[in-house]
């Protein structure tokens, strides 16, 4: 039973009263639920994030409530980019803030954030307290107190929720500090849940162009042994009746070219499409590659610089399931989009190591866990535009002349990779280079 009481009510610090903080706590509550009911929709989730966010920025009185994705490049310190703001009225907008994209975490001064967030662990508190590498760029964006909370996507540590205040300092109580946390796992559920489903439409959306290209190729081809047999014959047949003229060869020859090239072209596709199951003997990555090591220098010409390193403690030179031929493919066909990607010269690094999925779990790639081989390739070439890296495995993507790009190389490279039991994964910025990373189950697990 309340006591009845003649004394007026304590405040807190924030001069909020017992009651008006219980009815905070449910509006939270509430607004957590509200995002979770409206997160497991099929929409995309991006597309739901401003209702969420408005939802929690007006439960929780705060002045911003934004999200934050991680990109963590391999050995790499993690950076971040902010993705999504809510702002209360009057708030001054920090997306556009270009401190906050691209943000190395642990050289800004953020270390202990990195730290915390990726253990699971939520920052909070004061900023008049926060270690002094940590204030000022958050005294910039008028930030009194804060709350952030990790975003995770199943093992990996995606990104962060965080919550400003500006205009008054927010004492945060644990059951805010829990409750914004489920809105943290509500949201990184979602993401993965797409995500994955994304993975598994791209892979349909491959292996059914895969099917098509195959059964083009292969008609294809027919066709081209025809006419290969109809210029033949018309060859022999002139040449039988004295009727050769220097116009009548011209005009064979032309033909036979462009036969040779449209033959090309269809054995690329069926290299492309080609299912890649049976026995196929173990070979070293490193053997491999060293011996393409000539002809790939060659392939970039002399202003590409071409280094192949590898982890010291390499397990028994890396042994794989890939046919050398097909691996010297993969090696070619990334050298070759590397050269074209520095045409002023560069550094292109083959790098070789083992890693241990389950020790590291997924957080660079999402690869299944389990010992990998994997074959790093970058360039600090042009890099690529979000836009292009989402459908450079398409077949006949390409963003070079007609007379130069087909299209079909990294379609190739992806569909061996995968169908040697492997995964691919592409990092990339604008201006500064691109790895490819390709995991293949190691032999010898
Ligand atoms: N290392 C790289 N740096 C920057 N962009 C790249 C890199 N590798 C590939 N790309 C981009 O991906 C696109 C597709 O590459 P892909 O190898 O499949 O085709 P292509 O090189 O255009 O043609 P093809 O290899 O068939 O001659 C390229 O056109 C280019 O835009
Ligand atoms: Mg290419």
């Amino acid at each position: 039973m309340p006591e009845p009481s003649d004394q007026p009510m304590r405040r807190d610090h924030r001069g909020l009263h017992p009651e008006e903080k219980l009815a905070r706590r449910d509006a939270i509550l509430d607004a957590v639920a509200r995002s979770s009911e409206r997160m497991v929709a099929p929409e995309p989730w991006d597309a739901l994030l401003p209702d969420m966010l408005r939802f929690l920025g007006e439960a929780t009185k705060v002045s911003r409530v934004y999200v934050f994705e991680v990109q963590r490049h391999r050995e790499g310190e993690p950076t971040v980019n902010q993705r999504f703001e809510w702002c209360a009225e009057g708030v001054h907008p920090q997306i556009d803030n270009p401190d906050l994209q691209g943000m190395p975490l642990v050289s800004s001064g953020f270390g202990r954030w990195a730290e915390l967030l990726e253990a699971g662990l939520p920052v909070f508190g004061d900023i008049g307290e926060f270690p002094e590498s940590e204030r000022p760029l958050l005294e910039g964006q008028q930030i009194l107190s804060l709350l952030v909370q990790p975003i995770f996507t199943g093992p990996r540590w995606w990104g962060f929720m965080g919550f400003d205040a500006c205009e008054q300092l927010q004492h945060w109580e644990k059951v805010e500090v829990d409750t914004l946390r489920i809105a943290a796992i509500v949201l990184g559920a979602t993401i993965h849940q797409h995500a994955r489903e994304a993975q598994l439409r791209e892979t349909q959306k491959m292996e059914a162009l895969g099917r098509m290209a195959g059964g083009v190729a292969h008609d294809f081809n027919n066709v081209l042994t025809v006419v290969s047999g109809a210029i033949q014959l018309t060859r022999m047949d002139l040449a039988a009746s004295g009727g050769e003229t220097p116009m009548r060869e011209r005009n064979l020859a032309m033909a036979e070219q462009a036969l040779s090239r449209a033959a090309t072209l269809t054995a690329r596709l069926l290299e492309f499409s080609k299912r890649r199951d049976g026995a196929v003997r173990l070979s070293s990555v490193l053997e491999m590659l060293r011996h393409e090591e000539p002809l790939l220098r060659q392939a970039v010409g002399g202003r590409v610089r071409v280094r192949i390193t590898h982890q010291a403690e390499l397990e028994r030179l890396s042994p794989v399931r890939v046919e050398p031929t097909q691996f010297a493919q993969v090696a070619l066909n990334l050298a070759v989009n590397a050269r074209d990607a520095m045409p002023e010269g560069g550094e292109l690094i083959f790098d070789i190591s083992t890693v241990d999925a389950a020790l590291d779990p997924a957080r660079v790639d999402r690869v299944p866990a389990g010992r990998w081989t994997l074959l790093s390739v970058s360039d600090n070439g042009s890099g690529m535009t979000p836009e292009v890296r989402e459908r450079i495995f398409e077949p006949f993507f390409s963003t070079k002349p007609e007379d130069r790009g087909t299209g079909l190389g990294l379609s190739t490279v992806y569909s061996i990779v995968t169908a040697a039991g492997g995964h691919v994964a592409v990092s990339s910025a604008v201006g500064k280079g691109t790895e490819f990373r390709l995991y293949f189950p190691a032999a010898n697990a």
